[in-house]
């Protein structure tokens, strides 16, 4: 299956969601607009707190906002869905089972048949260069190995929306730079529309269409950036370098407001 890139997909207006604490209620989002476009690769920074797995957990389904609407194609987001399939930092993978086994779970319980199931884990085994480690156990692959099946077990359900929240945090730098490439290589092939969180603001602007930088609590769109740079990019590239510094000095702004706040915490 292949994605276009279209009209918007993804429209989010006025989103607001708290928690009640012990402290009282902590406003977690605020008043959060924006839209994603089909096809479109959308990163959200933002400082740690502001509520980037909120907002994707909402746009998942897996919570409800309190207030404004998150619209697919035009249709109130209820729950989670088929379209939408979210790839946590941890892989979520089932260690009992095989890599084959993980890849097959969700393709099983989505009731496809089983012909068409051996071909897309087959396909995306091979998408993800884990074709030789098919029958081995989670347990026995290495954290990078891990994230690439948890990646593969959510492109075989082939979602429209591909929704990652920071997905290769626990990796050493190495094998980090190398997924991003994968994860750039796989999404220029079959163009879902992906949401990707990331602290890492290179790593943003390398892959993103667009990056939205939310600010500290409550969490705000405090700027959208678009990311002109033409494909392939180069990650050396001068032109780069200088977004990724617009970007990171107002993050470091947010950042700084959300120490600011941990030394104020009773
Ligand atoms: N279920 C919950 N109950 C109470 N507070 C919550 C809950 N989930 C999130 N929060 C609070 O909402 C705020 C946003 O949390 P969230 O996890 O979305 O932030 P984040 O931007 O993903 O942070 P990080 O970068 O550290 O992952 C935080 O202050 C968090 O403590
Ligand atoms: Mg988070």
């Amino acid at each position: 299956m292949t994605f276009q890139k279209g009209s918007s997909e993804l429209v989010l207006s006025g989103v607001q969601k708290a928690f009640p604490t012990r402290h009282g209620e902590l406003n977690a989002l605020k008043d959060i607009s924006f839209d994603v476009r089909e096809g479109e690769f959308v990163c959200l920074v933002g400082p740690s707190g502001c509520g980037k797995s909120t907002l994707l957990n909402l746009i998942a389904g897996l919570e409800k906002q309190d207030s404004g609407s998150i619209l697919l194609d035009g249709k109130p987001v209820n729950g989670p869905g088929p379209d939408r399939v979210v790839v946590f930092q941890e892989g979520a993978l089932f260690p009992w089972m095989t890599v084959e086994q993980n890849i097959d779970f969700g393709l099983k319980v989505k009731k496809i048949a089983a012909a068409e199931r051996r071909a897309l884990t087959e396909r995306y085994l091979k998408m993800i260069h884990l074709e030789n480690f098919a029958h081995s156990y989670i347990h026995e692959l290495s954290g990078g190995m891990r994230q690439r099946v948890a990646i593969a077990r959510g492109l075989a359900l082939e979602p429209r929306i591909l929704l990652m929240d920071e997905p290769f945090n626990a990796l050493d730098t190495q094998t980090r730079d190398l997924l991003v490439e994968e994860l750039r290589a796989i999404w220029s092939k079959i163009g879902n529309t992906v949401l990707f969180v990331t602290h890492n603001v290179r790593e943003a602007v390398y892959l993103a269409d667009r990056v939205v930088l939310l600010s500290f609590r409550p969490g705000r769109v405090r700027e959208i950036f678009k990311i002109d740079l033409p494909r392939p990019r180069d990650p050396d590239h001068p032109h780069l370098e200088e977004v990724v510094r617009g970007i990171v000095q107002q993050l470091h702004e947010e950042v700084e407001k959300s120490v600011a706040e941990e030394f104020r915490a009773p």
